[in-house]
């Protein structure tokens, strides 16, 4: 793991039981090389006092925007400007709702938004209020504007239940963070080619055959294996995503088109994941006026054909075969269908999907998985899928070249 030396973190801390683990974090913060101030909401004055986040960080605690003794020592603007990143743990539901809003309505806030600095959450608050959708609506926007949100964990809470919104322990809050900023090379040099999203088969001029795939769990891979060092092809089915900072980006629209772009990758590539929702059936004919119901119509309108298997093909490679990890998308048996799909492809890893699980699949931030290859299985809890796609670049790095 790199460390965190030189770096000046603002670390924010909102009201919320979990203030006293952010004791622990300032002192790990410390212990990777990092400066460490530190601004409290009112809130979290409730449940830890100013003193002991200035013993500990070696600083004055910074809590009032307008207090003019405060602003003397070191105004709010500077504050902002001191910051290489700000980090907010815990990070309530309120002050969350306060950042999408784009609020300024007390000192953190205030910071957040006069700061170029990279924003950082470790969300933690009661389930219910993690899963309501207005939560979930505003992690969506503050995600969409390059913050990082860093969990919730999930497991008992104080209040009594069980469920997502426990923030992660301090250490774990400290891998994680060093991971965004900075993630391990684990893929420098080498070159990745990922399938992302659906493909489509025009029917006639106005209809055709889909899914509901959104590429969003392609894309985050592509991403996460850029940062990681690697050289990406990203062969896009039709999806409105935008194309991830330095990834090459190839747009297709029918699963011929996709299978044509993903064998040229693939000749040039160590890692090949087909990440994409590819249709298996395709219209045995494409008419090429709309097909009307007048015309006696009535049944057996379509008639359909096998589409090329793009992923088996390519692990079925006898020369240029790249490491070949698939996805498997299932509603059922998710675990013995998995399996099934790695054997018969010849895969050499397959990460199982149940879509049926509402904390996950297809156009959902999130995602649940399990990891299959030859000699182990393991289980990555439910996470958006921007996280979920940084444990599975390790992973696959680690499978594929044993982490070098
Ligand atoms: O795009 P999102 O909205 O983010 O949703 C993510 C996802 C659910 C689409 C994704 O995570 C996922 O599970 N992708 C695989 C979906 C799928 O089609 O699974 P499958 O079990 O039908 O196919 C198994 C594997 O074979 C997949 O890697 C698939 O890309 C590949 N395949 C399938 C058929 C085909 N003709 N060619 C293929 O390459």
């Amino acid at each position: 793991m790199s460390s965190l030396a030189d770096k000046r973190i603002l670390l924010g801390v909102s009201g919320g039981i979990a203030a006293y683990k952010s004791a622990d974090l300032v002192r790990r913060l410390q212990d990777r090389g990092a400066s460490v101030r530190v601004v409290m909401t009112a809130g979290a004055q409730e449940f830890v006092r100013p003193l002991t986040f200035q013993a500990l960080s070696g600083n004055p605690v910074h809590t009032d925007l307008l207090d003019p003794a405060a602003e003397a020592a070191m105004g709010h603007i500077e504050l902002a400007k001191w910051a290489d990143l700000i980090l907010i743990a815990p990070a309530s539901a309120s002050v969350m709702a306060r950042l999408a809003a784009g609020m300024a309505d007390d000192l953190l806030s205030t910071l957040c938004l006069a700061s170029e600095a990279p924003l950082i959450l470790a969300p933690a608050m009661n389930q219910a209020m993690w899963r309501h959708p207005a939560t979930q609506a505003n992690a969506q926007t503050l995600n969409a504007r390059g913050v990082s949100l860093l969990g919730p964990g999930a497991g008992s809470q104080a209040c009594g239940d069980i469920g997502p919104g426990r923030m992660l322990e301090p250490l774990d809050i400290v891998a994680r963070l060093i991971d965004t900023i900075a993630p391990e090379q684990v893929l420098k040099g080498k070159r990745v080619a990922i399938t992302a999203g659906p493909t489509r088969e025009a029917l006639d001029p106005v209809r055709y055959l889909s899914n509901h795939s959104s590429g969003k769990m392609g894309f985050a891979i592509a991403e996460a294996a850029t940062r990681a060092g690697a050289e990406v092809t990203l062969i896009a089915g039709p999806v409105r995503l935008a194309t991830p900072a330095g990834v090459t980006r190839v747009d297709v629209v029918s699963t011929d088109d996709m299978h044509r772009a993903a064998n040229e990758a693939a000749d040039h590539c160590d890692i090949f994941i087909a990440a994409a929702a590819v249709v298996d059936f395709r219209p045995a004919r494409v008419a090429a006026q709309k097909i009307k119901k007048e015309d006696g119509n009535d049944t057996d309108v379509l008639q359909l054909t096998k589409n090329p298997d793009i992923v088996a093909d390519i692990a079925g490679r006898s020369a240029l075969r790249p490491f070949v990890v698939g996805f498997a998308a299932e509603t059922e048996k998710v675990l013995e269908h998995a399996r099934g799909k790695l054997q018969r492809k010849h895969l050499d890893m397959i990460i199982a999907n149940d879509v049926s699980n509402p904390e996950g699949g297809f156009n959902s931030d999130r995602n649940q998985v399990i990891v299959i290859d030859g000699s182990s299985e393991q289980t990555l809890p439910a996470a958006l899928k921007t996280e979920l796609a940084k444990q599975l670049v390790g992973i696959i790095a680690e499978r594929a070249f044993g982490g070098h």
